[in-house]
């Protein structure tokens, strides 16, 4: 894997393990052709997941990897294909798995993620509901580089909304959803034109 900028569109795999609409906002960000990136794999440890109908309907290689209780083998099929594919960055997008150290190590600095609430608030499981019984009037999202830990690493970029009394977790999820279709995109532009690297977030993150 090359460092940002490239001299040509980023070949970019996203990891999904549900419906997909993120996955959805990259593709319609970065569509064939785009000079900044493009979606050149898909990856889900899903065989029925929707992100996998989703990459098929845009005609994107896509691949089913279960992840059973032997991650390694998960994500050395991952790597195959990862290399094979000749891919720059990883986006994980509503992937629920954890990722070994070994494996967000071998590619710091290119694998990032997005979570449903304003890190360093409300990491892991249900974050719209952790926001909800925390009682908080704002809620968001965030994009962040990948470590060991989970939903830790260093900030890219964040999106607020407001947290009405009348919530319910569905109802949060779907504002902040909105809010996730323009950060994702906007946050892979970031970090493909060198404007937020690793070792910047981890310095402003602090
Ligand atoms: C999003 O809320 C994302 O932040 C979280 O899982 C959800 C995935 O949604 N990690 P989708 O599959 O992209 O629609």
């Amino acid at each position: 894997m090359n460092a940002f900028p490239l001299s040509r569109p980023a070949r970019i795999a996203v990891f999904a393990s549900g419906r997909g609409s993120n996955l959805q906002s990259i593709i319609d960000a970065f569509p064939v052709g785009h000079d900044l990136a493009t979606v050149a794999l898909v990856i889900s440890n899903k065989e029925n997941a929707g992100a996998l109908k989703k990459a098929a309907a845009g005609h994107i290689p896509a691949r089913y990897i279960p992840f059973g209780r032997d991650r390694e083998a998960f994500e050395r099929e991952a790597i195959t294909e990862i290399e094979a594919a000749g891919i720059d960055l990883i986006c994980l997008a509503g992937f629920m798995r954890v990722l070994s150290a070994s494996f967000v190590k071998r590619f710091a600095g290119r694998i990032i993620n997005i979570h449903p609430s304003l890190l360093p608030a409300f990491p892991g499981l249900d974050a719209q509901g952790q926001a909800l019984r925390a009682g908080v009037t704002e809620s968001g999202c965030t994009v962040h580089f990948v470590d060991a830990g989970v939903d830790s690493g260093p900030v890219i970029l964040q999106r607020s909304v407001p947290v009405y009394p009348e919530d319910d977790a569905e109802l949060l999820a779907a504002r902040i959803l909105q809010e996730e279709h323009v950060a994702y995109p906007q946050a892979i532009r970031d970090v493909l034109t060198a404007k937020v690297s690793f070792a910047q977030a981890a310095e402003v993150t602090k």
